[in-house]
């Protein structure tokens, strides 16, 4: 039987997508999942691991598996990883799907992620990766939204109130 989450979130790391995800997941009495998360499990390793030794493709791809069965698996709360977007087939998946696009701007990025070496893509940057990250990407998580959601200068659980207010 094929399923349709009740909603995908997207948008950049450090943006809250798991914490909100859960707090939403709680409220709507359903699962909370997270593609991150499924490919740690499946690797067994952290996803910086699997950048360095493997390389960004690697893990691209093991990304879009790991988006295609969650989308088909989970009835509850989505969460993909911030750059789940930049494949054009999950675009497309997520065409038939309510997804909703948590947004921040640039310097609320900067703060709450800083050097996180935890996110491989920001280990040596912040600021300018952070500008050249979102401007490569904003347009991608506009075009899979069905719903936009600012999170700066809101708690999470003001956030998650407003993604239930849009779906
Ligand atoms: C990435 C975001 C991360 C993780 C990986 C790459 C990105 O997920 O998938 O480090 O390209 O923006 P979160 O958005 O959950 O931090």
């Amino acid at each position: 039987m094929t399923v349709t989450p009740r909603v995908v979130l997207v948008g950049p790391m450090g943006v809250g997508k798991s914490t909100v995800g859960r707090l939403l997941a709680d409220r709507l009495g359903t699962g909370y999942r997270d593609t991150d998360e499924d490919i740690v499990a499946e690797r067994d390793r952290p996803i910086s691991d699997i950048f360095v030794e493997e390389g960004e493709a690697a893990f691209r791809a093991l990304e879009k598996q790991a988006v295609r069965r969650a989308v088909a698996e989970h009835e509850g709360v989505l969460a993909l990883g911030g750059g789940a977007v930049l494949d054009a087939d999950t675009r497309a998946l997520l065409a038939a799907v309510p997804v909703v696009y948590l947004s921040m701007d640039v310097e609320e990025a900067v703060k709450r992620t800083g050097l996180n070496v935890a996110r491989p893509l920001l280990a040596v940057n912040p600021r300018k990766q952070w500008r050249e990250l979102m401007e490569a990407r904003r347009h991608l998580y506009e075009e899979v939204a069905t719903a936009v959601v600012a999170t700066d200068g809101r708690t999470p659980e003001e956030v998650a109130q407003a993604v239930l207010d849009v779906v």
